[in-house]
């Protein structure tokens, strides 16, 4: 069983006195619960005040995006060592509303991937397939290309210094999350790719599940023997429901 890992995607949600409220609701408890890594991941702008309220605390930070290219003119992007500099540990990689809003390619999402390596940061690359990709019986194969894009871009050896966040875009923000057996299905197919390359590296890597996690669901999804923890959006805006979804991945 790997290392359990818990990540707040709080997306486009908060102020600096609401970000310190919740910080000051969450900090008592998460710092009680062993065994589990919980990283929160704020709007950008917020990264600098999320660092100084988690100094010196277990609970590491994380940006929800990070650009491909290392500097130059780029306006409005932030490079992976911007965020580094910041005090992040992780940047998400090719979430699904990046994807689906902001025409994130397969091939950028690869290059952010490295990006956040090169920077020392690690990626936490989002995968997900929709609902009509799911009922045509694409799942496996939609999943399978977009790993591929990034195995191909780094190698398996890099790609393990990451994360994978398996995160059925029909289960985001939606209420409708996906059982604990379809969930169980995707992570073994996505380790399955990755043995195929390496399988020791493919058993250590750390699988996340994302997708209207909350505190009543996410004992059983936890449970599953290749998920490793979760990426939460919605219910890591409430203190009590975050505190016990982090609490469910120690159990
Ligand atoms: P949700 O979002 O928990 O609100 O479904 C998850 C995510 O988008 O990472």
């Amino acid at each position: 069983m790997n290392a359990k890992l818990v990540i707040a995607n709080w997306k486009m949600h908060g102020t600096h006195a609401t970000n310190a409220r919740l910080i000051d609701a969450l900090l008592p408890s998460l710092q009680g619960i062993d065994g589990v890594q919980v990283a929160i991941c704020p709007p950008m702008p917020y990264l600098a005040q999320l660092s100084d309220l988690l100094e010196h605390t277990s609970v590491a930070v994380g940006a929800q995006n990070i650009s491909e290219r290392a500097q130059g003119a780029f306006t409005g992007e932030v490079s992976g060592q911007m965020l580094a500099d910041l005090g992040c540990a992780y940047a998400l990689v090719g979430h699904s509303e990046r994807r689906s809003l902001y025409g994130e390619t397969d091939a950028q999402v690869a290059m952010k991937f490295e990006a956040a390596l090169n920077a020392g940061l690690t990626p936490v690359l989002c995968l997900g397939e929709t609902i009509h990709q799911r009922k045509a019986g694409n799942t496996n194969a939609v999943i399978g290309s977009q790993l591929k894009a990034v195995l191909d871009q780094v190698g398996i050896a890099k790609l393990a210094k990451g994360v994978i966040a398996y995160e059925p875009v029909w289960a985001i923000g939606t209420g409708e999350t996906a059982t604990p057996e379809q969930a169980q299905q995707v992570h073994r197919h996505i380790r399955q790719v990755l043995a195929a390359r390496d399988p020791a590296l493919a058993a250590g890597i750390t699988l996340l599940y994302g997708g209207s996690v909350k505190d009543d669901n996410a004992a059983q999804l936890f449970a599953q023997h290749d998920i490793d923890g979760g990426l939460i959006g919605g219910a890591s805006l409430d203190a009590t429901s975050f505190v016990a979804i982090c609490q469910a991945a120690c159990a």
